[in-house]
């Protein structure tokens, strides 16, 4: 059976000093790790005033070879050490605009996903996702990501489970205090596993103070909470999985996938 060591990395962002973010980050992920989730939006902060202000800050993420600084550090990064890297970004397309989670391989490659489920005012700066739920293979399994308020939505971790994902990388930047316990049942219900990577700290730039709930924590595809941090620490929940690829058997008598009646299903 294999086994990979997985990083939930928590951090607490200055807005707009990508430098310093970039920086902190990296620092928290372990040595010898094989894969590591940073937040959601880790290298710019959360709350932007406007769309302006969110493309100020967005890099073009598909340029060969990586032209943005953070895409091109962390495409670095993870050539340097080994691990695959998956990190919550703003990406700018033409004139589109999304909130990305991009994985990066060892081997220079990287992938996208865009977040289809916008939340809140984030509605009023990002254009929702256009790719749908990819799975993609890295570091030995095949990987889906989704990005925080995805997860009131279960037919998004079902989709990337449907698609053959085995571990959902999520980065996050959560304010309600709901998301880690519907995580063990995402677990549960798909037998994945999945590390929610949070930030912590408070953003006030528009009169509305946001505070992050932290709780970062890598859960097992029974749904153990094998890993986590508190609400208010920065640094890394580093935990083993085991990969059990393609069984779906929650007890002797019940395949998940060979149960489902989607027939009966309205969608
Ligand atoms: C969120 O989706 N950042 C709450």
């Amino acid at each position: 059976m294999k086994s990979l060591t997985v990083a939930a990395i928590q951090t607490h962002p200055v807005f707009g000093d990508m430098k310093k973010n970039l920086a902190v980050a990296l620092e928290l992920v372990p040595r010898k790790c094989d894969l590591a989730v940073l937040p959601e939006l880790f290298s710019t902060g959360y709350q932007f005033t406007s769309r302006a202000d969110a493309v100020g800050l967005a890099e073009n993420l598909r340029e060969e070879p990586a032209a943005g600084s953070v895409c091109r550090a962390l495409t670095e990064a993870a050539a340097e050490s080994g691990t695959t890297i998956v990190a919550g970004l703003a990406e700018k397309d033409g004139d589109r605009l999304f909130n990305s989670s991009v994985l990066f391989r060892p081997d220079g490659s990287r992938e996208i996903y865009r977040k289809v489920h916008l939340f809140l005012d984030e509605k009023s700066i990002f254009d929702p996702g256009d790719l749908g739920f990819p799975v993609f293979e890295a570091c030995g399994t095949t990987i889906g990501m989704m990005i925080c308020f995805d997860w009131i939505f279960p037919e998004a971790a079902r989709s990337l489970a449907l698609a053959g994902a085995e571990i959902i990388c999520h980065p996050s930047n959560l304010l309600l205090p709901w998301c880690q316990a519907a995580m063990i049942t995402r677990c549960q219900e798909n037998m994945v596993h999945a590390i929610t990577s949070n930030r912590v700290g408070t953003e006030n730039r528009t009169g509305t103070a946001l505070t992050f709930s932290g709780r970062s924590q890598v859960v097992s595809r029974v749904g153990e909470r094998l890993a986590g941090l508190d609400k208010d620490e920065t640094g890394a929940a580093t935990a083993t999985l085991t990969l059990i690829e393609k069984d779906k058997l929650f007890t002797p008598r019940n395949d998940l996938w060979q149960d489902r009646r989607p027939e009966s299903y309205r969608s």
